[in-house]
């Protein structure tokens, strides 16, 4: 089994030009899978309130089943770096809360790191993260949090204005401390720019090739989430259809009785007799 990667591990393999691998995983068997598969990460996102719990959006999701979650991937990949995602309204009301709650995730679920949402906005809950000791990822571009302020789940970045804002955020983000930086939904070009220009890692989920690895929600490169797919998800299987499939031949079987077979029952011991007398007792 390979050893447990360190934020120094992720650090070296920037440095060695070796790109990440890593997944969302918000359950026991999902988070078991990914460590056997060998994922260099695994991240808790509070995307789970789609992808597992059935909302709108991320914005319902609550600390509870943040770390909930947490605790079921931490079982399911002892040996995995795991990012907990803050959810809404964690970190935003005071740098305490976010202190608070960061120090949640390790404390009761034994995450390795937590992300949080935003550039300039919550630098100073960046800074006294990492002050208190804690590894901290942050997630700039398309931020689903605030993506009522996007106008929704739009690419971000595009334009030259946009843009600038963006790099301004991941300099903030870097200068307040965090430890590597996520880029969701902002064309490569930007990307690029920013990965060159910051000395932490920088991953995409939807930004392109040039950075220092890749993130995918599960439910969506497994076919799992049904309600829309992101122009930058790739579809490695079809879970949905697979298990819709396993589910009918279920229900035909138990209808046409083909199931259980014998093999599937547990044999008396006595004698046929003995329960039959047994049942006569009762008849
Ligand atoms: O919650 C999540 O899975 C995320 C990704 C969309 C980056 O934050």
């Amino acid at each position: 089994m390979a050893k447990k990667k360190s934020i120094l591990d992720l650090y070296n393999m920037k440095k060695k030009g070796e790109k990440a691998a890593w997944v969302t995983a918000y359950d026991y068997p999902m988070a078991s899978f990914a460590e056997q598969a060998g994922m260099d990460m695994i991240l808790v996102g509070d995307s789970l309130g789609m992808v597992v719990l059935g909302y709108d959006g991320t914005v319902p999701v609550t600390m509870e089943d943040c770390i909930s979650h947490c605790k079921a991937v931490r079982r399911g990949a002892p040996n995995t770096f795991i990012i907990g995602d803050m959810p809404f309204g964690s970190y935003h009301a005071s740098i305490s809360d976010a202190v608070h709650n960061a120090c949640r995730f390790l404390k009761e679920a034994g995450v390795d790191a937590v992300k949080l949402e935003g550039g300039i906005r919550v630098a100073d809950k960046v800074k006294a993260i990492a002050d208190a000791g804690i590894v901290v990822m942050g997630h700039i571009g398309l931020t689903p949090q605030s993506s009522g302020q996007l106008g929704g789940f739009k690419a971000q970045g595009l334009y030259v204005d946009s843009a600038r804002l963006l790099i301004e955020d991941a300099l903030a983000l870097e200068k307040a401390g965090v430890h590597f930086l996520l880029l969701e939904a902002v064309p490569p070009e930007l990307t690029g720019f920013i990965t060159r220009k910051l000395t932490i890692p920088v991953y995409s989920i939807g930004a392109g090739l040039p950075c220092d690895g890749q993130l995918i929600i599960c439910g969506d490169m497994l076919g799992m989430f049904q309600a829309f797919t992101p122009k930058f998800v790739k579809k490695y299987s079809n879970v949905a259809e697979i298990v819709i499939n396993a589910f009918k031949e279920y229900i035909d079987d138990v209808k046409t009785q083909k199931f259980p077979e014998d093999k599937h029952v547990y044999h008396i011991i006595d004698s046929k007799e003995d329960f039959e007398n047994l049942f006569a007792e009762y008849e």
